[in-house]
């Protein structure tokens, strides 16, 4: 099915002074699935899967607080929530859920995305029938990696993006991935707005380690990635995934961190195989 004819609806909403954007597509009866975007990208990341899983399933995409369609709404502000954590995009996509009135939802998170559909699993466990992990992980940052993210916070403004999409370049393509997927994701992250890659790293640099979250969830969970992904080696998430209690493990031959982007047939096949098995 062409993007054509998989039209999408875009809606939003207001919630503690920013504007939430979502797109909504795909068949209103049908099984919710959620598509959680990644550090610093935008709902756009999921064109290719949006279009194909539409056929079959109602997809929600969201754009994340302060990026795509969504402001960043004074977050994070002074007080008890300048530090920001992940449990604001949490208690975010649980308002977008209730606004597009889906209340059991099949969440896929792409690497902060998972990072926030754990949270989700943590604050908001009735939104969630089972959960998808692509190229993420539930470990939490060891020294030097959260000592990066608050190093990036810090300077993020005075780097701007465009520097901060060259700097985080080496890690997410894989030597193979073809000129559109590079540039597909250099230009997300070259349009993000500093203060909301701010916001993440300080979030994401707070977040606990889930392991023993992921090892006690009771649903279906399918963690996928590709197979040069250095952000969130294939290695570690099969041993979460076979740690799990109902785990599966894909690997995306030749596609590295932004498998999504760089493999996105594999990624959907695989995708849409596992949602078809779901109960
Ligand atoms: C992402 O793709 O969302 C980020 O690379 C995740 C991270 O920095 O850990």
């Amino acid at each position: 099915m062409s993007e054509a004819n998989t039209p999408k609806t875009a809606r939003s909403i207001e919630l503690e002074g920013a504007r939430l954007a979502w797109t909504e597509s795909g068949p209103e009866d049908a099984r919710t699935a959620l598509l959680v975007h990644g550090f610093p990208l935008h709902g756009e990341m999921w064109e290719q899967q949006r279009v194909a899983l539409a056929e079959a399933y109602r997809v929600i995409v969201p754009d994340l607080r302060g990026y795509g369609g969504s402001t960043l709404g004074g977050w994070p502000v002074e007080g008890p929530d300048r530090e920001p954590t992940l449990t604001r995009y949490a208690h975010d996509l649980a308002a977008v859920l209730d606004a597009a009135e889906a209340d059991r939802v099949v969440i896929v998170g792409f690497s902060m995305g998972g990072y926030i559909a754990l949270e989700m699993l943590r604050q908001h466990p009735d939104c969630l029938t089972a959960l998808a992990m692509l190229d993420s992980r539930v470990a939490a940052d060891d020294e030097a990696g959260h000592a990066g993210r608050l190093k990036m916070a810090d300077n993020a403004a005075a780097w701007g993006s465009k520097r901060i999409a060259g700097m985080m370049r080496p890690k997410l393509l894989a030597s193979e991935a073809d000129e559109s997927a590079v540039a597909q994701t250099l230009g997300q992250i070259e349009a993000a707005d500093p203060a909301a890659i701010a916001a993440s790293q300080r979030a994401m640099a707070a977040r606990p380690d889930s392991s023993d979250l992921i090892a006690a969830y009771d649903g279906p969970l399918l963690a996928m990635g590709g197979e040069h992904d250095e952000i969130s080696p294939p290695a570690e998430m099969r041993a979460f995934a076979e740690n799990a209690k109902h785990g599966r493990f894909v690997e995306i031959a030749g596609a590295g961190h932004m498998a999504p982007i760089e493999k996105p047939e594999a990624v959907t096949a695989a995708l849409r195989e596992w949602l078809d098995t779901l109960p």
